[in-house]
């Protein structure tokens, strides 16, 4: 059987995962409960993947890269080899991770953003979606999903509520 790749991310109500200035000020401000089912997640992976705009707002805005105890690979067409964080990819992104998914280990989490989700909504390459819904309407920004998507039927796993964050669980039918 091969490894899952969730889609854990924070979105607004009206779906956007950044404003266009790439400001999450509005999700750091948010209320929450505990550590709003991070570690639960971040527990049942052992690869990160993401696109290079994330890549590089995690290493401008976040003092200690963060997933260090995890293999990372970060898409790009413009950066090449590796640091001594994470992997950079120029090869086709779909095909990439159905290799990784046909390796042995844990879930892969794809990170985001917005750009690299887009590739693997239209392939349907995700298996669960972990959506986090903050309470804004910010208007605009990075829409979590854009348009010209294939149909994909999804199965509410679970709800739970953290503060003022409501999760939403699904796993692709
Ligand atoms: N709300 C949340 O939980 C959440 C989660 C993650 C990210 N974000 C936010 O989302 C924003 C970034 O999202 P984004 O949509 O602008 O960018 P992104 O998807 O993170 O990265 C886009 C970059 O990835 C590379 N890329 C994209 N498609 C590729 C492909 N098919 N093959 C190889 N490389 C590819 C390109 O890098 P090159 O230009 O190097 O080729 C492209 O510029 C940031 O503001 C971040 O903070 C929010």
């Amino acid at each position: 059987m091969s490894r899952e790749v969730i889609l854990f991310i924070a979105v607004s109500l009206d779906g956007f995962i950044a404003k266009e200035d790439d400001d999450l000020q509005w999700l750091m401000e948010t209320e929450g409960e505990g550590d709003n089912g991070y570690s639960e997640m971040y527990q049942s992976i052992d690869t990160t993947i993401m696109g290079k705009r994330t890549y590089d707002w995690v290493r401008e805005h976040l003092e200690i890269f963060p997933y260090t105890d995890k293999k990372n690979y970060v898409f790009s067409t413009t950066q090449t080899g590796s640091n001594e964080y994470v992997e950079f990819v120029n090869e086709d992104v779909v095909e990439f991770t159905k290799k990784l998914k046909a390796q042995q280990g844990s879930k892969i989490w794809m990170v985001g953003g917005g750009v690299i989700l887009d590739a693997f909504i239209k392939e349907n390459v995700i298996d669960e979606y972990i959506i986090t819904v903050t309470p804004h309407i910010l208007g605009s920004g990075i829409p979590l999903f854009k348009e010209r998507n294939p149909q994909i039927n999804l199965q509410l796993i679970n709800t739970r509520r953290f503060g003022q964050f409501v999760e939403l669980h699904y796993k692709v039918k």
